[in-house]
This record gives structure tokens, C-alpha cells and sequence, in this order.
């Protein structure tokens, strides 16, 4: 069987410089690679990484695909708070990426469950994804499958934990209900643990003590739907690119 492989770097500058090294050298090697990219707070300088390595040594972007893992519903695309925005932030507006090969579910699809199905579909028309970079949340959430009694093995549409959506919006979470929005957010399009699991490369990246107790149950307990980064026992090419305060 093989374990996942661990990286560990001294700090959270280090560990982004070797997730962008890993995510460049991938692309180098095949020019049309298929890409899953993950949001939140720890890709943010693996992104600047990667985009100064496109600069710097002329990395090609012009026929690699890219699937992000997840989206709010409700959220447009210039919206702050969505992905899309993030993504055009720190990556689609600072490499040769081209627009038509950067995907994310739409998060104001009329119909969220055919949204769904035609994102997975779109992700087959591509041929799977060749390599996989996850973050990993505080409860072992992986995209947004959060953990609970089951899980879902397609993308589909899916609620927020309640500590996920603190976390995430601490600044909605902080006004009195009735200043809310009206979607809050409360509901997201993920990948399924199918979906990443079927990547035929996962590159996890994870930074800051907080992540250590719940990556410590995903690589030595059991394989359960409680802690959802455990499922990637069950895949062969696993690398955790983790900074010292992560790894323990
Ligand atoms: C978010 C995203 C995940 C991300 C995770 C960790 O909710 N949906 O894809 O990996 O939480 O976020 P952070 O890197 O900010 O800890």
C-alpha cells in the first residue's frame, strides 16, 4: 500500500514555495495538464509563487484547464465574496491562462442540480483531472464535503457547517441577521470525494497548528465520513505539502 507521501517545510512561506515548485514542474511536463484548485487562505501565496515563476521562468498556462473545487450558490462572479472573484484575483488575471479553459460552477445557475451534473460532465469532457491541489478545513472538510454521516462521490450542492460558514464570513457572521444577505452563503457547489479522489494526482497543502490535529486523524485513523481528508488513504499518489506548525 502506498502512504501518502509527507513534505514538511519550516514555515508557511516555504511550504507555498515547494506546493508552486510541485504545481509548476506539472505543468512543464504536460503543457495541457487538467488542474483542481482550491480557495481560502492557504493557496494565497502558492498562487503568488506560481505566478512569479510564470514570470520569472515563462511557464506556459495557455492549455492547462483548471475546475476550482468548489463556489457559493448565489454568489456572482464579480461578488467579493465568491470564488470567481478570488480566482480572477490571484491567478486567472496574472498567468496565460485561457478564460475558456478556467472553470467554476456557476454560482447563479437557475438549476443548481443540473449545474452540478454538467459541471462533473464538463470534467469528463476534459479527461479527468491529472493533478489535484486541496486545502483542508479545521473539521477535515475537503472542497466543501463536510464531515457528517455519508458522503456524496459526484459534485453536487451541499450546506455549510455551521463553523465552516463562521470561518469563512466572520464578518456577515458578525451583523445582526436582518443586515444579511439574503443567501448568507449558507449553500455551496463541490466537487464529490468521487470527483477528487478519481484526480489521478492529489497535491494537499496545509499551514498552522490548527490543521494538525485533524490531519493527524486523517493519516492514522480510520477512513470515515467524520473526518472527509481521511478518504485519501484510499488514494494511491498523495503528497501533503505542510509547514512545521502543521505537521507536528
Ligand atoms: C474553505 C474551502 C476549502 C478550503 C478550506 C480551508 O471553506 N471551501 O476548499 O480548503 O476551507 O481554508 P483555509 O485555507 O482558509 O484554512
Amino acid at each position: 500500500m502506498r502512504r501518502p507521501q509527507l513534505e514538511v517545510q519550516a514555515d508557511y512561506a516555504a511550504m507555498s514555495r515547494r506546493a508552486a515548485t510541485l504545481i509548476d514542474a506539472a505543468i512543464r511536463a504536460r503543457p495541457d495538464l487538467v488542474l483542481a484548485l482550491p480557495t481560502g487562505a492557504t493557496p494565497v501565496a502558492t498562487y503568488e509563487e506560481l505566478v512569479a515563476l510564470h514570470q520569472r521562468a515563462g511557464t506556459d498556462w495557455s492549455r492547462v484547464t483548471t475546475f476550482n473545487l468548489d463556489e457559493y450558490l448565489g454568489a456572482a462572479p464579480d461578488d467579493p465574496h465568491s470564488y470567481a472573484a478570488y480566482m480572477a484575483q490571484h491567478l486567472f488575471s496574472k498567468v496565460n491562462l485561457s478564460p475558456d479553459r478556467c472553470h467554476l460552477p456557476r454560482g447563479l445557475a437557475a438549476d443548481p442540480q443540473a449545474e452540478a451534473a454538467r459541471y462533473e460532465a464538463a470534467i469528463d469532457a476534459a479527461g479527468g483531472i491529472d493533478l489535484c491541489v486541496l486545502g483542508v478545513g479545521i473539521n477535515g472538510h475537503l472542497g466543501f464535503n463536510e464531515p457528517g454521516e455519508s458522503l456524496v462521490g459526484p459534485t453536487h450542492v451541499t450546506e455549510l457547517r455551521e463553523e465552516t460558514w463562521q470561518r469563512n464570513f466572520p464578518d456577515l457572521a458578525r451583523l445582526p441577521k436582518e443586515q444579511r444577505p439574503p443567501t448568507e452563503f449558507r449553500r455551496a457547489y463541490t466537487m464529490g470525494i468521487a470527483t477528487i479522489l478519481q484526480a489521478r494526482r492529489i497535491i494537499l497543502l496545509a499551514s498552522g497548528r490548527e490543521k494538525r490535529a485533524i490531519l493527524r486523524q486523517a493519516l492514522d485513523g480510520p477512513v470515515a465520513p467524520r473526518n472527509p481528508a481521511s478518504l485519501l488513504q484510499l488514494h494511491a499518489d498523495v503528497t501533503l505539502v505542510l509547514d512545521e506548525a502543521a505537521a507536528g
